[in-house]
């Protein structure tokens, strides 16, 4: 968890920018919701390298004190500090890349005190195409990271080319699935152009929410603790989307365990924005220690366009995350079975009761997560347009048939 300059900033960042977003983290009492990592995006890079040592310089107006200095800050605030390079020779905005590189700049950012490196795909010389490919490219840069013996979260940026999810795990702790998030539900962009990502040739751009989340469906399965699945980065509170909608942006990124970086400026944020990125119940589901993703248990398609989904996942201490998802422009009543939401532990499962919490309502003492009573078999619920519930499931205690001795 934590925050990225780019989908507010994009370009525009300089030492101000970083130092102002850690300073509103930390005074927002962000940190205690669990966000840590302060990432600078593209473009902080000089035009070139130290001439002498190829090493990677920062450019000296944006950040006149230098990388190490402002790292130093971050670290001083409690907070983590993260850099972003490219598997290529130029980043995305034109900067210089890492590729051919890699042992340098590692090492560079690693002095620098970097915890986190977002590693982008831009001119990458045509070295893709393969999953074989693609790994050696990326694990080139792993490996260097390894080597400095700085422990760094490797975030490969490959926009799911090649599909990281088959072959990533043992180098990366997380990569993005698609290309870019838009601040848009989901409005369509023939920038974002593949239907599925599984063997998409053009990642693209301007990838609205409800796509990203229809291309992670089938995605769980690859991710679990230490390698993740990446969403991209969070648009809530950026404007574009209604607070309906950025509910769901935020609880369908949560229990597909996405990594939460917010992407908003955090030193401007309105309580809707806040209501959302600090609820507790939520974001408890994202960082549930199992780590294991929720599925698609079916999904329905409406006549007017969109659709209503289920979606069910496991927790820790068998408990249980489930959510319904409608992404149609009408409210629906939809019946939710405990036979599909507990498809996979079986039937001992799907007939017991359990007391179920909404994580989108709080409880009389102020928490999110309320109690909606004992619920057997399914449930019945109305669902607004765009949005998303989710509910938590703790199997409710039996009364027991038998009697004990004491009561005989
Ligand atoms: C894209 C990447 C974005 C951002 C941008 C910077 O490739 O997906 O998240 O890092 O480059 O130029």
């Amino acid at each position: 968890m934590g925050w990225d300059t780019w989908n507010h900033f994009g370009c525009n960042v300089d030492e101000d920018t970083i130092v102002s977003a850690a300073n509103a983290i930390v005074q927002n009492n962000l940190t205690q919701f669990g966000y840590e990592y302060v990432i600078i995006d593209d473009c902080w890079q000089a035009p070139s390298r130290d001439n002498q040592t190829g090493a990677p310089v920062a450019d000296p107006t944006k950040f006149p004190n230098g990388m190490e200095y402002l790292s130093n800050k971050i670290h001083s605030m409690g907070l983590k500090f993260g850099i972003y390079s490219d598997a290529g020779t130029l980043t995305c905005g034109g900067h210089f890349g890492s590729l051919g590189y890699e042992e340098i700049d590692a090492k560079t950012y690693a002095e620098w005190g970097a915890d986190y490196l977002k590693y982008d795909n831009c001119y990458n010389e045509g070295l893709a195409g393969t999953p074989h490919i693609s790994h050696e490219r990326y694990a080139n840069m792993s490996r260097a990271l390894n080597v400095t013996g700085r422990p760094i979260l490797y975030s490969m940026c490959s926009w799911g080319e090649d599909g990281p999810w088959n072959y990533a795990q043992t180098i990366a702790n997380s990569w993005r699935i698609s290309g870019d998030v838009m601040d848009s539900f989901d409005r369509y962009d023939e920038r974002c152009p593949c239907t599925s990502v599984i063997d998409c040739k053009l990642p693209g751009f301007h990838c609205a929410v409800s796509r990203i989340i229809d291309f992670a469906a089938p995605l769980g399965q690859k991710a679990g603790p230490g390698h993740w699945n990446d969403l991209d980065m969070l648009e809530v509170g950026n404007g574009g989307m209604s607070f309906e909608e950025y509910r769901t942006h935020f609880s369908m990124w949560s229990i597909l365990k996405s990594p939460l970086i917010l992407g908003n400026d955090v030193t401007n944020m309105t309580n809707e924005t806040m209501t959302i990125i600090t609820n507790t119940a939520i974001i408890a589901i994202n960082q549930d220690a199992a780590g294991s993703p929720a599925n698609r248990m079916w999904k329905r398609s409406i006549s007017q366009g969109g659709e209503t989904s289920l979606w069910a996942g496991a927790l820790v201490n068998n408990t249980f995350v489930f959510a319904l998802l409608n992404t149609s422009p009408v409210n629906q009543t939809v019946e939710i079975d405990f036979v599909d939401v507990f498809f996979d532990q079986g039937p001992a499962y799907q007939t017991q009761p359990y007391e179920v919490f909404d994580l989108w309502q709080k409880d009389d003492s102020g928490n999110w997560g309320k109690n909606i009573g004992t619920i057997q078999g399914g449930m019945n619920v109305t669902i607004g347009i765009h949005q998303t519930m989710v509910w938590k499931a703790v199997p409710a205690p039996q009364a027991s048939t038998k009697r004990n001795y004491a009561e005989l």
